[in-house]
């Protein structure tokens, strides 16, 4: 745990477009994060581009720096995975032991291209569900932010959309929701990691209604305040 009680943040593949995006309002939200790759140099590079995006936009934040997945798997407090559905199980089972006793939460969107507007969950039910079983119990998995568009969380914007957190612990659960909040979002309490499966196959009918409106379209809650 950082010095401050404030968690680090680990994020596997973060050199990617969701993992800047997460990456950019962490740090900001005063959270040390570390970016990982498979090529050290490659993360580094990106920790100084966003860097430098948070000091032309004149924002105060936390370090960011970049390492490979596995340091950053270690070094992380609680560690995003953010690499594509092909590359999930080979990722997860890099850092196994790097994450044990730890909450990863898992952004994975199983899709299968090229028909990425279609539902098509793996057997096991869920990218969430390979992830717990993979990792064990002794880790903390939860699913979330499968319905954000990176290019949301990438903008200097407010990102009025609602985030659906599953996992088998509340506390785990609620950790990640204060993660959420931090970087502007509403986060919900949405049940076990079973229900993993509804927000991922969500992401699927909105490319299609991305596609038809050409927009980023995201979710909203109704009946919460
Ligand atoms: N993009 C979105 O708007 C969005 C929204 C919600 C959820 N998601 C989900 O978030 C995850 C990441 O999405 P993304 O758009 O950021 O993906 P991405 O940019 O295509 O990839 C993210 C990172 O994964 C690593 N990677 C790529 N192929 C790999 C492989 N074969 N083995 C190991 N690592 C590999 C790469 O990092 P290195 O080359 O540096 O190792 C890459 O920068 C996906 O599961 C996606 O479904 C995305």
């Amino acid at each position: 745990m950082s010095s401050n009680t404030t968690p680090s943040i680990g994020i596997v593949g973060g050199t990617g477009d969701l993992g800047r995006g997460l990456a950019l309002r962490l740090a900001k939200a005063g959270h040390d994060v570390l970016v990982g790759s498979r090529k050290p140099e490659q993360a580094v590079e990106a920790a100084e581009a966003l860097t430098a995006e948070l000091a032309s936009r004149g924002v105060a934040h936390q370090p960011i720096e970049g390492l490979d997945n596995v340091s950053a798997a270690e070094r992380g407090d609680i560690v995003f995975v953010t690499v594509p559905f092909g590359a999930h199980t080979p990722t997860l089972e890099s850092i196994k032991n790097a994450v044990q006793g730890k909450v990863v939460v898992d952004v994975t969107v199983p899709l299968v291209p090229p028909r990425v507007a279609r539902v098509q969950l793996p057997p096991e039910g869920s990218a969430g569900m390979i992830a717990q079983t993979l990792l064990g119990e002794e880790v903390q998995v939860v699913s979330a932010l499968q319905n954000v568009a990176a290019a949301h969380l990438q903008a200097d914007m407010d990102i009025p959309c609602d985030v659906l957190v599953t996992g088998n612990e509340k506390t785990a659960r609620q950790s990640v929701i204060d993660l959420i909040e931090a970087m502007g979002m509403r986060g919900f309490h949405a049940g076990l990691i079973h229900n993993a499966a509804a927000a991922e196959a969500l992401t699927s009918v909105l490319i299609n209604i991305n596609k038809q409106y050409k927009t980023h379209a995201g979710l909203r809650l109704t009946g919460i305040e």
